[in-house]
């Protein structure tokens, strides 16, 4: 029985992907993202760890904090995944980034100073990394990814905001 692409004569090879956004351009934006993708999911794991091993007197705000967090990037890496997708290319991630990003992950003794500029670093390398595929994405007329990193740069900056107000005197 013939499948739905035969019947459609839908060419499913991502050659072949014709929604106006060159192949060469497609498959820069697709690594670029997974990239972000890969930064994102070491941020839900690394807002989980702290959101358990948080101790001492922010422990509420911040076990609060850190489990929003993790569950709207979470939410966010299939959004961006499932855009790697609709570019044509496997929705994956960076080996080296998660290996590099998950180094010394585990916050044993960890204060709640150290947990929150960790997080901070990390937020604000994932809002440059997201604000250079922003740029790149415009310029090769692919406004989606470009809408995506808009929307996603907003709320990162906005935790970076918040985190750094939570770690003023
Ligand atoms: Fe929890």
């Amino acid at each position: 029985m013939a499948d739905a692409a035969t019947v459609l004569d839908v060419k499913t090879s991502i050659d072949d992907v014709g929604t106006g956004i060159r192949k060469e351009k497609r498959k820069e934006i697709a690594s670029r993202l997974s990239e972000v993708l890969t930064g994102s999911y070491i941020l839900v794991l690394k807002s989980h760890l702290y959101h358990w091993n948080e101790v001492g007197p922010l422990f509420h705000p911040l076990h609060k904090m850190t489990e929003d967090h993790y569950e709207k990037i979470f939410e966010a890496c299939d959004e961006i995944a499932e855009r790697i997708r609709a570019l044509g290319y496997p929705a994956s991630l960076s080996a080296k980034l998660f290996s590099d990003g998950t180094r010394g992950l585990t916050p044993d003794g960890a204060t709640s100073q150290h947990m929150i500029e960790a997080l901070v670093a990390d937020h604000e390398a994932l809002c440059r990394s997201m604000r250079k595929v922003a740029a790149m994405a415009e310029e090769a007329e692919d406004f989606v990814t470009h809408d995506l990193m808009t929307g996603r740069l907003a709320y990162h900056e906005k935790v970076v905001w918040m985190l750094r107000a939570t770690l003023a005197d």
